[in-house]
């Protein structure tokens, strides 16, 4: 097995290749003056099983891909399995409008086109895989996440959303607590609405866990709403943290830490997914 890596995902597929004990490729990518993406992989993959990891968040790392897929194609591999951790538009996963595209299926085709299999981490939601055309499968981050978490103690797993429950319910079970979710309602990109639930929040060390952490909107609003019902600790986590506009901030000041993993590298990513991507390459 060899492994390459865009500059997107280079510190997880460096990471990837020491759990697998395989080589992480030399790859050379660059800059046109005009701005268009050069690729080369420096090393020959004949025979190869080849393991892609890149992220496609934001766009140009998304062309990146493609373009390395293409090269990986060049040579003569055994297998090509592209691991994508982060999946950039699977939050328009359907059309909302009439004349919209479904934005997740446009990436997901053109993802799958070079591919033999498909991996992706904490998707938005598992419904996108049917949109590759080749075999995909979903691996989650919140194992990783709840081993971070076992220090810490938390004594509730909280989802934002009832989408998010299942998310929860992995962590709570790792780390052996009771684990809940509340009622989100959406009111424009950056604002949510929050309704408390049954959980009683009084003394507790909740943690919050999500797929995405965008604005921040969403763990911001659950943050004050867990802590006017008398949180002692909150903690947020993502499996990917994209952090728009402050968010990192914002969130410092309603949450006592906040973390994320290696999909998408940022001041907050503590956590990686190399061992989950392992655990699913070695199976396969
Ligand atoms: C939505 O369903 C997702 O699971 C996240 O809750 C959402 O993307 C977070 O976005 P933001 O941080 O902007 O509230």
């Amino acid at each position: 097995m060899i492994v390459v890596s865009g500059s997107a995902s280079k510190k997880l597929g460096e990471s990837f290749s020491k759990e697998v004990n395989a080589k992480h490729a030399n790859v050379v990518i660059k800059r046109f003056p005009d701005g268009e993406a050069y690729v080369r992989i420096m090393d020959n993959l004949d025979g190869e099983n080849v393991v892609l990891i890149q992220s496609t968040y934001p766009d140009q790392n998304a062309i990146e891909l493609f373009l390395l897929q293409d090269a990986v194609k060049e040579f003569k591999i055994k297998k090509l399995t592209t691991v994508i951790p982060y999946f950039g538009y699977s939050r328009q996963d359907k059309k909302f409008n009439e004349g919209e595209p479904i934005s997740a299926r446009a990436m997901a085709k053109h993802v799958g086109m070079m591919s033999d299999e498909v991996i992706t981490i904490d998707i938005h939601d598992k419904s996108i895989l049917r949109f590759f055309d080749t075999k995909a499968k979903d691996i989650s981050g919140m194992p990783q996440i709840a081993k971070y978490f076992l220090k810490l103690k938390p004594t509730v797993i909280i989802a934002p959303d009832d989408g998010a429950s299942e998310r929860a319910k992995t962590v709570a079970g790792i780390i052996k607590c009771r684990w809940d979710y509340l009622e989100k309602k959406r009111i424009d990109g950056e604002h949510v609405e929050i309704t408390p639930k049954s959980v009683s929040a009084k003394g507790e060390k909740i943690a919050i866990v999500d797929d995405i952490i965008a604005t921040g909107g969403t763990i911001i609003a659950a943050a004050k709403q867990l802590r006017q019902q008398g949180a002692e600790k909150i903690f947020a986590a993502c499996t990917h943290g994209l952090f728009t506009g402050g968010a990192t901030e914002k969130l410092k000041g309603v949450c006592d830490l906040v973390v994320s993993t290696d999909t998408i590298e940022n001041s907050t990513t503590n956590v990686s997914v190399a061992k989950e991507i392992a655990k699913e390459i070695l199976r396969s």
